[in-house]
């Protein structure tokens, strides 16, 4: 409480303390969700890093554990993965299961400044509460190659191996193994395909069916790209979709297309939990809320950085093609509290319909159809002189987010911004289902077809709304808006 705590985050996960970055090794088991991240124990900035750790039953309310994976002689815990070893076979489990984390140990090479990268193993026999360092560890490493890290492993049923796909650089490596402790190279993907407005990193690689359909089934690739100085965006997270036999991934489309999987600032280096059940059979991402060209200078005192919202991913035919699709989990309805419902209005420039609504935790679920308005959508964590705009351009058609006013913003040149990419209303109509805390707003555009997330500061005292149309009138087909919060009993 108290100053320290101005813009901790209501519903979305931070550490109690001190700096975070990238999720890492998220998987279920036994009954819980663990969530490990980047973690410097001692700094609010990126220093040298460790796996922090916590745990949770339904993806909302998480329970802090202490640190999983701390510096060795290996040197600093680099982002990984982990899996539940079911059938044993590292050997670790003494025939049982239990968790095995895959990350990466860097260091600098004896007698030199040139970083070195290599893959380790750690396990646990105690649902992750302790965890034992490999003593092979390392099992991979490449001398040839610098960058060569964030190992994301998985089991591939067709195949009957664990796979590992890791960033090196400017591409992707697979590397097949049959007990997590001697991998073997596959394949590359990826110099000639995609971003590359920076390093590759956080890889990801997992199968969706199409529109429900388990009869038509593709492969998506998450990969993370670094903070280059030459773009404006800083680091964000691009896709692939494509097919995967156990060995090479094929794109589906030509090269040049570059798929993002978030149009706002403030979602990187996600990826996907392993080993959910298959009668839940969700594909859930969760992703880092910031972003490197800022994540050290943000204005939280006592920690920094906060995840997303949990999220599941879709894939569905689109008029592009097939495209990765993001909603909340549906977990996020049990914070909902107060609701407010209006429909079917015309909406003129002088009325605000929220004048009378204050919130800085909600969740709006807006439907809006085209009239003679320029310009429409909500303003957010309003006062009389801060706003987080999430409008439509109906001249440009184009959906952004404007923080240029959103509060708190002069620690970096490039944090106030609008930003977006161009949207056609459908049937003449924008869906919009946003998710506003204290440090950020989540904007899910027609059903998730497209995300913004972005990191904004506003004063804990502008928690005014508006619904805004400029050069004319928008009709409200509905408008569903609820207060956030735990019941804390
Ligand atoms: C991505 C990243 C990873 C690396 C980690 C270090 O944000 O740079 O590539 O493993 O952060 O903290």
């Amino acid at each position: 409480t108290g100053v320290l705590e101005t813009f901790r985050p209501q519903f979305h996960f931070t550490p109690k303390s001190n700096w975070m970055n990238d999720p890492n090794g998220m998987v279920y088991y036994a009954g819980e969700y663990h969530l490990f991240y980047q973690y410097h124990p001692f700094g609010t900035t990126w220093g040298p890093m460790h796996w922090g750790h916590a745990v949770s039953k339904d993806l909302m309310s998480w329970e802090h554990l202490t640190i999983a994976l701390a510096p060795d002689e290996n040197g600093a815990i680099f982002s990984g993965s982990a899996v539940v070893d079911w059938n044993d076979t590292t050997g670790f489990f003494h025939g049982g299961s239990g968790l095995v984390a895959i990350f990466t140990h860097a260091d600098l090479y004896p007698n030199s400044d040139r970083p070195r990268q290599r893959q380790s193993l750690a396990y646990s026999t105690d649902q992750g509460r302790t965890w034992i360092k490999y003593e092979g560890n390392p099992v991979l490493t490449e001398e040839s190659i610098t960058d060569f890290r964030d190992p994301k492993v998985f089991w591939h049923e067709k195949t009957n191996k664990w796979i590992m796909i890791l960033a090196a650089g400017d591409h992707v490596r697979f590397y097949t193994s049959l007990n997590l402790k001697d991998w073997h190279f596959a394949s590359e993907f990826g110099t000639e395909s995609g971003s590359h407005a920076g390093v590759w990193e956080c890889p990801d690689l997992f199968e969706l069916p199409v529109d429900g359909d388990k009869f038509n089934s593709k492969w998506v690739m998450l990969v993370s790209i670094g903070n280059d100085p030459a773009y404006a965006e800083g680091s964000r997270t691009q896709y692939f979709i494509g097919d995967f036999n156990g060995i090479t991934f094929t794109n589906e489309n030509g090269d040049d297309t570059v798929l993002w999987l978030d149009h706002g600032r403030d979602n990187y280096a996600g990826v996907t939990w392993s080993d959910i059940p298959p009668e839940d059979g969700r594909r859930l991402f969760i992703g880092w809320m910031s972003n490197w060209r800022y994540a050290n200078e943000t204005p939280t005192e006592a920690w920094r950085s906060s995840m997303t919202l949990p999220r599941e991913l879709t894939l569905c035919e689109t008029s592009a093609g097939v495209r990765l699709f993001q909603t909340p989990v549906a977990e996020v309805e049990t914070i909902r509290q107060e609701k407010h419902y209006w429909d079917c209005l015309t909406i003129a420039p002088e009325e605000n319909i929220l004048s009378d609504v204050m919130g800085d935790k909600l969740e709006i679920i807006a439907e809006m159809e085209l009239h003679s308005s320029r310009e429409f959508g909500f303003k957010i964590r309003k006062s009389e002189i801060e706003e987080t705009v999430i409008g439509y351009n109906a001249v440009e058609e184009t959906l952004f987010i404007d923080r240029v006013k959103s509060g708190v913003s002069y620690f970096n040149e490039d944090f106030p911004c609008r930003h977006g990419f161009s949207l056609k209303a459908k049937n003449n109509r924008v869906r919009l289902h946003l998710f506003v805390d204290s440090a950020s707003v989540e904007v899910f555009v027609n059903d998730g077809e497209l995300v913004l997330t972005d990191q904004i500061f506003p004063d804990p005292t502008s928690k005014g709304l508006e619904l805004y149309t400029k050069d004319g009138k928008v009709k409200l087909i509905s408008l569903t808006m609820f207060h956030l919060n735990f019941n804390h009993s």
